[in-house]
């Protein structure tokens, strides 16, 4: 085949830097800028992800690149959605690190910073097993709501359960978020124990309405991971 055929075979990246920050739509589905807030919770998470990991400097250029005022995000105030996109767009060029990278590790580390912030009983009372814990992820988003009423939540639901394994089906309205939730379901299975692989089936757009994650239990945590 030709370069021009393998040019024209190549499709758009979804979670390209440039997108996240200029809220270009993914092919196929609705615009990337939506008009539900997010709470600054989430901005501040990310924040300190950036500062205790690369400095605060980094954080300052991300800002700078993403064209965000704030220093500070106030957890219980709703931003609009464009400025997590921009400063997550921003923080994969400065940081050289793909969108889904820095996505997925968002996730992991949301897990633990919900607990710092103080909303560890949510996460523990999602229940006594991982499975049960999926599958409680949107009471649990009901409840937060009770404390951030403009809350915009994901739904879940988890179909071809085994006892090692399961699919979960993520429906927003946002997009390109998949790579977090990837995180998230690791970050959740770290705090049970287990170590899982989690492939990512597929992703809303051009065919879906949501993303799928398929879920294998590979066993117990090592205790040096
Ligand atoms: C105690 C723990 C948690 C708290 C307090 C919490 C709270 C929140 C908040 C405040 C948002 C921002 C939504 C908005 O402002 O409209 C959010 C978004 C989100 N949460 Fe949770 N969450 C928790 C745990 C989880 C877990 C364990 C998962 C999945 C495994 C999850 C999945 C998501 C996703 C995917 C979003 C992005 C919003 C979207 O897709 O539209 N959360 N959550």
């Amino acid at each position: 085949m030709g370069k021009a055929g393998l040019v024209r075979m190549r499709r758009a990246d979804p979670y390209a830097a440039s997108r996240f920050r200029s809220l270009l739509p993914a092919p196929g589905s609705a615009n990337i800028q939506q008009e539900n807030p997010m709470y600054g919770l989430v901005n501040r998470a990310l924040q300190q992800l950036v500062c205790a990991s690369k400095g605060e400097q980094a954080w300052i250029e991300i800002r700078r690149q993403a064209g965000v005022d704030e220093e500070v995000f106030m957890r219980m105030d709703p931003y609009p959605d464009e400025v997590t996109y921009r400063l997550v767009g921003a923080a994969s060029e400065v940081l050289d690190t793909p969108v889904p990278v820095l996505l997925r590790e968002f996730g992991r580390y949301w897990t633990r910073y919900t607990l710092i912030e103080g909303y560890g009983a949510m996460l523990n009372d999602l229940g006594p097993t991982f499975h049960e814990a999926l599958a409680a992820l949107d009471s649990m988003h009901e409840r937060v709501a009770l404390l951030y009423p403009s809350l915009s939540p994901p739904t879940f639901r988890v179909t071809e359960i085994t006892p090692d394994s399961l699919s979960l089906n993520y429906y927003s309205k946002r997009s390109s978020l998949g790579p977090m939730v990837h995180g998230l379901v690791e970050g959740l299975a770290e705090r049970f124990g287990i170590a899982v692989d989690v492939r990512h089936a597929y992703a809303k757009g051009d065919a879906q309405d949501h993303d799928r994650f398929e879920i294998r239990i590979l066993g117990p945590l090592a205790h040096d991971s």
